[in-house]
């Protein structure tokens, strides 16, 4: 541990004695005659103790103090004052320093607080690293995502997360609503509790009510022990309910009452029991939407949605993709043991443009497969420029567009065609010979179209 002091006092013999007290005690001092020159090192992660007097020409203790407490209130300050100053030093007291020390003083007297200051400092600095240290841990998201969308998920997610509320995630398929569900858990207080989570989709009608409330052993037959259910497993944590649109019509009555209610009654008993949870529940479709909500009830329809949190698809935040890819990439080729694969400009291309149905789930699948060197793209027309390309190259093909038209404008008809052109004969032939047209294939064409449309 580093037990720094900076002592500042204008009194040379003064100064060089507090020096060597502090020193045989064990601090590393750095001593300086003037506030202004310790202020100049002074940072607000600086992680000692200050000395100082108080009666010092130029920036005098108090100001110094003042100075000090403004870059950073918890760095302990101790002033050294005379007889007359001490009212003065009360204040400063009054106003956060640590201590004051009225000369004369016995060395043991500065060391004790010195010691005492610098164990708060310790402290402090000590809840800082890990405070800093959390915060790097929650920036390092699992959730990853620059696009507008994605801040604002993450801005909503911080601000909910320690609140009680339970929530609705929507979102299609692969889009992170388990992401997110993971995330409410971990950033709230009830992160020491346990997340559970149940696939209601994937539960067979029969069992999902023992699933959820237990059961008492003998409740019903092959019930040989009691089994807590995973509500109250989930008690003093999160219980998600992912897919909770397939929950079956007669559980979802009996969810409805522990929402409400927060207790439940295990199968084969009367007897209820309270439960502290937190529901966070996951949908496919929009149960807000009575034609896709089917004969999911209304009335719990309601009830977890107190908060909806819906995520984009990836289609819709494109500018996450190569982000989120490059991220898969590395991660995969770190577990297979491969180099990281270029991403080429077809890959690139393959990326922008493709639709993603299966969201991030398929994006991460297709970055596995590229660092296996299994990935197939699907090979895209030639590329024929429409608005890309060079000036030259645009202008070329503007130019043959302009002719074509003429062409078809004045069916083939060389006068009136270089007519409306305003170009020589020659000219006329060269560009037509240069851009492939052939003019007779434009003779007859638009008369036939004004007959038709006459
Ligand atoms: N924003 C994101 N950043 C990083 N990884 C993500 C992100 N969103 C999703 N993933 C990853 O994509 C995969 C699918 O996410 P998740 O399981 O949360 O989707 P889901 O919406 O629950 O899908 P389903 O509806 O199919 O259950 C997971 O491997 C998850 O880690
Ligand atoms: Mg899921």
């Amino acid at each position: 541990m580093s037990r720094t002091v900076f002592l500042i006092d204008d009194d040379r013999d003064l100064r060089k004695a507090m020096q060597q007290t502090l020193e045989l005690a064990g601090f590393a001092v750095s001593s300086f005659s003037n506030a202004t020159e310790a202020l100049a090192v002074l940072d607000p992660d600086f992680d000692g103790v200050v000395i100082s007097d108080i009666r010092m020409p130029g920036m005098d203790g108090l100001a110094f103090f003042a100075k000090i407490s403004s870059l950073d209130p918890d760095l302990p300050v101790i002033l050294v004052t005379g007889h007359g100053d001490i009212p003065m030093a009360v204040q400063a007291i009054q106003d956060g320093a640590y201590d004051f020390i009225a000369k004369p003083f016995a060395a043991d007297r500065l060391v004790q607080s010195a010691r005492r200051a610098d164990e708060k400092r310790q402290l402090v600095m000590e809840n800082r690293r890990l405070r800093r240290a959390a915060e790097a841990a929650s920036d390092n998201l699992p959730l990853i995502g620059q696009t507008p969308a994605m801040e604002r998920l993450r801005q909503t997610l911080k601000h909910i997360a320690d609140t009680d509320v339970d929530v609705l995630v929507a979102g299609e398929t692969g889009s992170g609503k388990e992401v997110v569900a993971t995330l409410l858990h971990q950033w709230s207080r009830r992160r020491t509790g346990n997340f559970v989570a149940l696939n209601c989709g994937a539960l067979p009608e029969t069992v999902i009510e023992s699933e959820l409330f237990g059961h008492e052993a003998g409740a019903f037959t092959g019930a040989l022990k009691r089994r807590v259910g995973r509500i109250e497993h989930a008690s003093g944590g999160t219980l998600f309910l992912d897919e909770i649109e397939a929950m079956p019509p007669a559980t979802q009555v009996k969810m409805l009452r522990v929402l409400e209610a927060r207790e439940i009654t295990p199968l084969g008993t009367n007897t209820v029991r309270p439960v502290d949870i937190r529901v966070v529940a996951a949908a496919k479709i929009d149960l807000g939407d009575p034609a896709e909500r089917g004969d999911f009830r209304e009335d719990l329809y309601y009830r977890l949605n107190v908060v909806t949190i819906s995520i984009p698809p990836l289609r819709e935040r494109r500018n996450d993709i190569p982000l989120l890819f490059s991220h898969f990439l590395k991660r995969a080729a770190g577990r297979f043991g491969r180099d990281v694969p270029a991403i080429s400009a077809a890959v690139r291309d393959h990326l922008m443009s493709h639709p993603w149905p299966g969201n991030v789930r398929e994006l991460s699948h297709f970055a596995e497969r590229m660092a296996l060197g299994v990935a197939e793209i699907p090979v895209r027309k030639p590329a024929v420029p429409t608005n890309g390309g060079t000036l030259p190259e645009r202008l070329e093909r503007y130019e043959a567009d302009i002719l074509r038209q003429a062409l078809t404008v004045n069916n083939g008809d060389v006068k009136e065609t270089l007519q409306a052109l305003g170009i020589p004969r020659k000219t006329f032939y060269d560009k037509l010979q240069r851009h492939g047209i052939n003019r007779a294939d434009y003779v007859g064409k638009s008369n036939t179209a004004k007959k038709e449309g006459e």
